[in-house]
């Protein structure tokens, strides 16, 4: 193991950030975790604390970066998802805020921030939250077992509607694609499958509902060209799930127009391995100005 280090995480209490408090604390740092209400003490053993600020507040949060002499400071900041029409607004505003806290701190160790998949780049040199019918054509490719995840997942975080469209979604796609023996049956609710599949496009296709991904994007090209700070910003594959099994083992894809990361476009990663290639950056540090992904296996578990 390496030396124990001190490590901010923005967002201790979100599904990102707590995997990597968790994978932190078990390699015996200590985490203080920053956020408007971060938990005072931590379910798991380790040295754990915990520190209330709002990013809006910016020069309370840079003071915060500079007198807390951090090694390393992890962002798993995610704007609530309350109101889908505020998200992309609240999301960019936010990663400003955090920017210009770290750049006016004294705070020069790694920041490594968690944006999203849709700053990915195919081959063809679009990235994924630009490609047609974003996000509609990739919700339909994705495999059942994943959409069973983000439904159960909806519903976890008090969701219900979003829990229940998803799972509408999943059935109006199988009655399209896999009629199976009851095909007459498939037949007669075809009309509503349809339509259930026409509205989803609209809904999926909206930039209100895709704002935490854009807003993502944006946070990526906040931080793109910055060279006199150390910064990593780290895209989660396409498929990235909670509550999962940590393995140890994932692959780093490094991004650039030509799609070299193009596997975090069709793939996926536990969160609990995705934490431990965050906290292996953490200690070494070796993807400075980098735009990266990391995807391990899935599939198994089932939700
Ligand atoms: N496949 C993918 O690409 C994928 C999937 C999931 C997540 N992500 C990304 O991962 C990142 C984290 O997402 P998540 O799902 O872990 O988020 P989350 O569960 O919603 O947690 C967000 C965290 O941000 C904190 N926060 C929110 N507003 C804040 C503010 N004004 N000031 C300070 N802290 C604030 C929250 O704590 P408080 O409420 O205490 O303030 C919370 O701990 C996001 O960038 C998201 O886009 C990507």
């Amino acid at each position: 193991m390496s030396k124990s280090l001190r490590v901010a995480v923005l967002g201790p209490k979100g599904q990102c950030g707590s995997c990597v408090v968790d994978e932190l604390l078990s390699r015996g740092h200590s985490v203080v975790g920053i956020s408007r209400t971060p938990p005072k003490t931590w379910p798991k053993s380790g040295e754990y604390g915990g520190i209330p600020c709002d990013c809006s507040d910016i020069k309370g949060f840079s003071n915060v970066q500079s007198d807390g002499d951090f090694d390393a400071v992890v962002s798993a900041f995610g704007p609530p998802l309350v109101d889908l029409k505020s998200v992309y607004s609240v999301g960019v505003e936010g990663h400003g805020n955090i920017k210009m806290a770290i750049l006016k701190s004294t705070f020069r160790g790694p920041f490594i921030i968690i944006g999203g998949a849709g700053s990915l780049f195919y081959k063809h040199g679009v990235q994924l939250c630009d490609d047609e019918d974003f996000a509609f054509k990739h919700w339909y490719a994705w495999p059942n077992v994943h959409l069973n995840y983000m439904s159960t997942r909806m519903f976890d975080h008090g969701q219900q509607a979003l829990g229940r469209f998803i799972r509408l979604f999943k059935w109006a796609r199988a009655n399209r694609e896999n009629p199976g023996w009851f095909s007459w049956l498939s037949w007669l609710s075809r009309p509503f499958a349809n339509w259930c599949l026409r509205s989803s496009k609209k809904n999926l296709t909206n930039p209100d509902t895709i704002g935490l991904i854009l807003c993502s994007r944006v946070a990526l090209t906040m931080w793109e060209g910055v060279k006199d700070r150390n910064w990593s910003f780290l895209s989660p594959p396409w498929q990235l799930r909670d509550k999962g099994i940590r393995t140890g083992k994932y692959e780093v894809h490094v991004d650039d127009s030509a799609g070299s990361a193009e596997q975090g476009i069709d793939n996926g990663i536990y969160n609990e391995d995705m934490a431990v290639a965050i906290v292996d950056e953490v200690e070494n540090n070796k993807l400075n100005h980098k735009h990266w992904t990391c995807t391990g296996p899935i599939g198994l578990k089932e939700w």
